[in-house]
């Protein structure tokens, strides 16, 4: 399929295995919106594995998209099993292969310049298929593929093939580049925050009662609502007219953890004051009843994006410092909100108290973080990063050297 490209805008097709709301798939909602205002040049085109919410949000960001449903098996399948050899496994194989071929026939339809990756199964599945029709690929990493985050074996496997297999790599913090060790065309683009998304400038403290404490995002172990939950008594005891709300729902099978957190919230008595709050279509909305915000992931977060979120309303961020919470945070000296050691309820506590206890103060820092947050992580910014990614992925591959053929005896 390669060969001088036509003239006119560079054509990419994105692929991702999801079509739930995750934070990367958000992220890509941004960024294609954001291409769709400048005058980039550039035609977004999107494949998803599964139908779902994403399709209508993408397709209101201007990007028509392809639902080439794959068996659920391999859309729903989590991580580990992946790599697990089991019954399922060769079903999995045998479908995963399907899902190939019928990618490929939507990337020999689109004729794209570029096929751009934006899951861990995409990267693989979208490889294969963009290889066979000679399309280079551009991986967009939004997961640290590491070992505390990923099975061993699928990050050997993502390791490896990273090396070799895309044209070019975005990764969405430099704690997610930090996992891709030895690729070479590899590029930080952090997901930026869409302008509508932002305040012109930060409110002064909450004056209403009761204050509210709040985690946004997916239930899930990796997001930590498990510790916020457990860092409340402790808040409670100074401050008992305090209310913690928790909103997000379960995706990517995380009902089990869902039930476990009601569970914590009834073992230790806090009815009423806890809040599951369920999905949230206007988060801005949420964060601005805030007196304050919590990033809990006991785990190194990859990057962190509803902690510029939080920012750029100008509300305080309480936040684990790992991962790439603190390349947000710690943009400016002193640290633009609460950094506290990742699954630490007791350190969790101690932060949250510490805020509501001088709410003065913490709106000095939310007006720090919310200048610096408007600054830095535009999605605009993002758009810019991304599409020069991809204009350097998409010129033709530089031609291999062959071994120097031995010049004829002369003769005389
Ligand atoms: C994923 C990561 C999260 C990041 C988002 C956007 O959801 O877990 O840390 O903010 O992608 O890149």
């Amino acid at each position: 399929m390669r060969g001088p490209r036509p003239p006119g805008p560079l054509r990419v097709l994105v692929v991702g295995h999801t079509a739930e709301l995750g934070g990367a798939e958000l992220a890509l909602v941004r960024l294609c919106a954001a291409l769709r205002q400048d005058a980039a040049g550039v035609d977004v085109r999107a494949a998803l594995l599964a139908d779902g919410p994403l399709v209508a949000l993408l397709e209101d960001a201007g990007t028509p998209v392809r639902v080439v449903a794959a068996d659920p098996a391999l859309v729903t399948a989590a991580r580990g099993t992946l790599t697990t050899p089991s019954a399922g496994a060769l079903r999995r194989v045998a479908a995963a292969a399907r899902t190939v071929v019928a990618l490929r026939r939507v990337v020999r339809a689109a004729r794209p310049d570029v096929v751009h990756t934006t899951t861990l199964k995409a990267d693989v599945l979208g490889l294969v298929a963009a290889w066979t029709c000679r399309v280079p690929v551009v991986w967009h990493v939004h997961d640290r593929v590491a070992p505390d985050y990923l099975p061993p074996a699928v990050v050997r496997v993502l390791r490896a093939v990273a090396r070799r297999g895309p044209r070019a790599v975005v990764a969405n913090s430099r704690a997610t580049a930090a996992t891709l060790p030895g690729v070479r065309d590899l590029t930080v683009a952090y997901p930026g925050f869409a302008p509508e998304q932002a305040r012109p400038a930060p409110p002064g403290p909450p004056s209403g009662r009761p204050r509210v404490v709040g985690l946004l995002g997916r239930l899930s172990p990796t997001k930590g609502q498990l510790e916020l939950v457990r860092a409340t008594p402790a808040v409670l005891a100074h401050h008992p007219d305090v209310v913690v709300r928790l909103v997000g729902a379960p995706a990517f099978g995380a009902e089990g953890y869902a039930r476990e957190v009601e569970a914590e919230v009834r073992r230790l008595g806090l009815e009423g004051r806890v809040e599951l709050a369920g999905f949230a279509a206007d988060p801005a909305a949420v964060l601005d009843s805030l007196a304050l915000c919590v990033h809990a992931s006991p785990v190194p977060e990859p990057f962190g994006q509803v902690v510029v979120e939080a920012m750029v309303r100008g509300v305080p961020v309480v936040a684990t410092d790992a991962g790439g919470v603190p390349e947000i945070l710690r943009a400016a000296d002193p640290p633009l909100g609460r950094l506290v050691p990742p699954g630490d309820p007791q350190a969790l506590a101690d932060a949250i108290v510490a805020v509501l206890d001088d709410p003065r103060a913490a709106h000095d820092v939310a007006a720090r973080a919310h200048a610096v947050a408007l600054a830095r992580f535009s999605v605009a910014e993002t758009a810019r990063t991304v599409s020069a990614v991809w204009r350097r992925a998409a010129r033709p591959a530089p031609a291999r050297r062959r071994r120097p053929v031995p010049a004829p005896p002369r003769t005389a």
